[in-house]
């Protein structure tokens, strides 16, 4: 299998939670996504509920239980509070069972998403919360920067995967700067092959588009990109079906390229 492409769909339930009733519809969506290609679906809940909402995540897991090859990822901060009818990650990812939970150390007013844990300050608390999703069969993977000391205390925590934390290359991408995307780009192919060497699964994502993609895509053992953003984006001018199939076909050529090495 090449590098799956989970999209994030919050921004379709952002659009939607901007206006009462349901439209557009982010199941719709998410059929579209997986009948276009897409390898899987990704949300985020957040206490505030401004974009996916528990009920969503519930909607979703009901769509995505009859097709066992697309993979439901549900991101987010494992200690955000309860809030209303919000129930807590932990408590959501019990009630769904999505086939991974990416752990992200989001606070709750933040924009979005923006460094990987520090996991010399959070380990004894993030050890129980990894325990009890794999006893539940949901596999974790653990927001991160490219840091081998880090990387390494995500593997003791008993973590399968890491999500790289891509902002910051992203960032580089768009500066007039190639000696700082260059480094970064090298930072996450070491922390991907240490990551691989340990046994950890290697996902990414964050500001990830068509143009940053094909580069950051040919980073060793990468097994998943999770895109939000820019594919919604790009959905605007290209259609929902013309965008998943461009991330798809970055993807794929990357695999092939490897494959031929
Ligand atoms: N990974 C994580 C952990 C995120 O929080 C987000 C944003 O919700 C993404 C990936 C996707 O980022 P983007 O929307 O910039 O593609």
């Amino acid at each position: 299998m090449g590098i799956a492409l989970s999209v994030n769909l919050n921004k379709i339930a952002l659009i939607r939670n901007s206006r009462e009733g349901n439209y557009p519809d982010l199941i719709e969506h998410a059929r579209a996504c997986v009948n276009h290609g897409a390898n899987g679906i990704t949300v985020h809940p957040r206490p505030d509920q401004r974009h996916v909402r528990p009920g969503d995540v519930l909607q979703l897991a009901e769509l995505l239980k009859p097709l066992p090859e697309i993979e439901f990822n549900v991101e987010g901060n494992p200690f955000a509070a309860q809030r209303g009818d919000y129930p807590g990650l932990t408590s959501l990812a019990e009630a769904t069972l999505p086939d991974q939970c990416t752990l992200v150390p989001d606070t709750d007013h933040q924009l979005t998403s923006d460094h990987g844990f520090d996991l010399t300050q959070t380990a004894d608390k993030l050890l129980p919360v990894i325990e009890k999703l794999k006893s539940l069969k949901i596999r974790v993977s653990l927001f991160m920067d490219p840091i081998p000391e880090q990387i390494e205390l995500a593997k003791q925590l008993g973590a399968d995967r890491i999500e790289l934390y891509t902002g910051p290359y992203a960032a580089a991408w768009n500066s007039s700067d190639p000696k700082t995307l260059e480094n970064l780009y090298q930072q996450h192919r070491q922390a991907a092959l240490l990551a691989s060497e340990l046994g950890l699964g290697v996902n990414a994502g964050h500001d990830l588009n068509l143009d940053n993609l094909p580069r950051f895509s040919t980073i060793p053992g990468l097994k998943e990109v999770s895109i939000g953003h820019a594919l919604i984006v790009d959905a605007i001018t290209l259609g929902l079906a013309e965008a998943v199939k461009a991330y798809k076909a970055i993807l794929e050529a990357t695999t092939r390229i490897q494959k031929t090495r």
